[in-house]
């Protein structure tokens, strides 16, 4: 399949690119946020194994946490696990003055910040309340923005690098995504801005847009979209409830519970594009772990006139 040949030669063409040599990167410190599960917490580990000095980023440090926890039982030097909610402006500023003064020599800088904490929901546009998109948006978007923004002065210190995780629904909308849909939408947006007024500093921007890795992390469990699904129909105005009927709503539900054992299990290309974009001496401006089906759905979205993608990949039912 030409996809898969596509997707064969972008990995050989990542994997040949010249890295910084890996004894200069034990003088390099990293922020990952999200660290309590999923790619977050692979990648914590997955950077410490590689020499990079890590301050993990987790929700439910001071919570006594799973994640916390285990990175905390690793017991090393090199990887600090610190508290940090992204939609607190107040937990945000603290990890970063911690880091700041964790650094040996603050005026050297911070190699990178991966911007991975993220919040996921489903439901069509009409079943979602506004409190829905500006929770998933305060996350996954202002978080972002905000943790970008308060690294940004150590970081230029390091001449360092941005990595933003967004999605293939930050290259595409699909039904029933919205909230999820436009957040990464606007992630693409920041990462583009911020990537042309860091080339005077010599910061480097890259993004991260996974395809579907939903059994291999915490982001989508059965139980959470129930909860959604519960609390989603019960705000639902009853014209809204009776114009699309519970059965449509929950043949709705029943396909995203399909998805939530869906996708890899293996979330190894995600770690190892944003390893290149961290270590890459020319990291690339998106990097695109999904499989050849969602690969050929984005460049289909994305290059064909909607009149045609939209007859292959959408109907009325
Ligand atoms: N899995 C996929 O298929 C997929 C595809 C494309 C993009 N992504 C993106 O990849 C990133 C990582 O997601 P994942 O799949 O690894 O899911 P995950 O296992 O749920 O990881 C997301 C992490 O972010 C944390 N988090 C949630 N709210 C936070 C906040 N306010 N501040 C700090 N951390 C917070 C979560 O903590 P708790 O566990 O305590 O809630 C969790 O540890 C997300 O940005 C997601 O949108 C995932």
């Amino acid at each position: 399949m030409a996809a898969d040949k596509i997707l064969a030669l972008a990995k050989f063409w990542r994997n040949i690119r010249p890295n910084i040599p890996a004894k200069k990167i034990r003088d390099k410190a990293v922020l990952v946020t999200g660290c309590d599960s999923g790619f977050g917490l692979s990648l914590a580990q997955h950077l410490h194994s590689k020499g990079f000095k890590i301050f993990a980023g987790c929700l439910l440090k001071d919570k006594g946490g799973d994640g916390a926890k285990q990175l905390e039982a690793m017991k090393s030097e090199r990887l600090k696990v610190v508290q940090m909610n992204v939609a607190s402006d107040d937990e945000v500023a603290k990890a970063v003055e911690f880091i700041r003064s964790s650094l040996p020599d603050p005026e050297d800088g911070l190699w990178g910040v991966v911007n991975n904490a993220g919040i996921s929901t489903f439901g069509e546009i009409e079943w979602t309340p506004m409190d829905t998109y500006k929770n998933v948006a305060e996350v996954n978007l202002w978080g972002i923005v905000r943790t970008t923004k308060a690294c940004l002065p150590l970081i230029r210190r390091a001449r360092g690098r941005v990595v933003n995780i967004s999605s293939m629904m930050g290259r595409m909308g699909n039904t029933a995504r919205s909230p999820y849909c436009i957040t990464k939408f606007g992630i693409e947006a920041f990462s583009d801005c911020l990537r042309y007024e860091m080339m005077r500093w010599g910061v480097k921007v890259s993004v991260v847009e996974p395809g579907n890795f939903i059994a291999a992390t915490a982001l989508y469990g059965e139980d959470r979209v129930k909860e959604i699904a519960d609390g989603m129909w019960a705000k639902m105005s009853p014209q809204v409830q009776s114009d699309y009927t519970r059965e449509y709503f929950d043949r709705q539900v029943t396909i995203m519970l399909s998805y939530t054992g869906g996708g890899s299990t293996d979330v190894s290309p995600v770690i190892e594009d944003i390893q290149d974009a961290l270590t890459s001496y020319f990291p690339l401006t998106r990097y695109t772990p999904m499989d050849a089906y969602w690969w050929t759905r984005v460049q289909a979205i994305t290059h064909l006139p909607a009149g045609i993608s939209d007859r292959i990949y959408f109907s009325k039912k």
